[in-house]
């Protein structure tokens, strides 16, 4: 393992080329991921080690990860996620959209349709139920969770990983929960599926420039 648990490092010691192309093409991995190759738990509970080190609002170490990696559970839980998928998706498919819109829903049809062969699932859970908080609270409580999540899809990336950041499972949570002995007191958050990637390379994700999206003093006020 990386020995981040003991090892403190000097703040100039990055490489910005290697960690700007990280973030530049950390992307959602449907239609590559490798559903033949194993991945080894021991890679994923090296990347669960690094995105826990993401920030958590009063540091409450309240998260928790579950992998699944039972062929019957993948099963049951990707037959869960396709309830959900597919009206969604038939949905959307209507609206007209443009070339990479059609990309992006072929691949999560892709995705719907194999998620059972996955070699691994990972659910990222709280330990608490977020219903009942005020909009700051709420906020915390998420923000106390979810940067974990892109920890660990930069993390699997670094060692030639790919996955999918998903949701549409969530509305079979309590269902997907009571599979996995998951208490109903505890919120699953996400799902990824994880695998190898299959490209040998990645290209750049697709966004609008900073100057664009970003405002300076007033709404609507562009920086450039
Ligand atoms: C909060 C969140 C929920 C998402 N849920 C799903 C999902 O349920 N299924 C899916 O195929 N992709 C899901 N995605 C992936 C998005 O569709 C993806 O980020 C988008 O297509 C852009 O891809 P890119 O980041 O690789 O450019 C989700 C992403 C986020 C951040």
């Amino acid at each position: 393992m990386t020995g981040t648990s003991t090892t403190t490092v000097g703040f100039m010691d990055f490489d910005l080329e290697h960690t700007d192309r990280l973030l530049l093409t950390t992307k959602q991995v449907r239609k590559r991921l490798d559903m033949t190759r194993p991945v080894p738990r021991e890679i994923l509970l090296d990347c669960i080690d690094l995105a826990s080190r993401a920030p958590m609002g009063g540091n409450h170490q309240r998260n928790k990860w579950m992998i699944v990696e039972d062929p019957e559970l993948k099963m049951e839980i990707a037959n869960h996620y396709r309830t959900h998928a597919e009206p969604y998706l038939k949905e959307s498919s209507e609206v007209k959209v443009d070339a990479r819109g059609e990309r992006v829903a072929s691949s999560a049809m892709y995705l719907s349709d194999h998620l059972h062969e996955v070699p691994a699932m990972v659910i990222p859970l709280r330990l608490d139920r977020p219903e009942d908080l005020g909009h700051s609270s709420r906020s915390a409580w998420y923000g106390s969770v979810l940067p974990g999540v892109w920890s660990f899809q930069m993390a699997l990336r670094s060692r030639g990983l790919g996955s999918c950041w998903t949701t549409l499972h969530l509305d079979s949570e309590a269902e997907v929960g009571e599979l996995l002995g998951i208490p109903n007191t505890v919120t699953q958050v996400a799902l990824l599926p994880v695998g190898y990637y299959t490209g040998d390379s990645f290209s750049v994700t697709p966004r609008r420039p900073a100057a664009e999206i970003t405002f300076i003093d007033r709404w609507g006020q562009n920086a450039n």
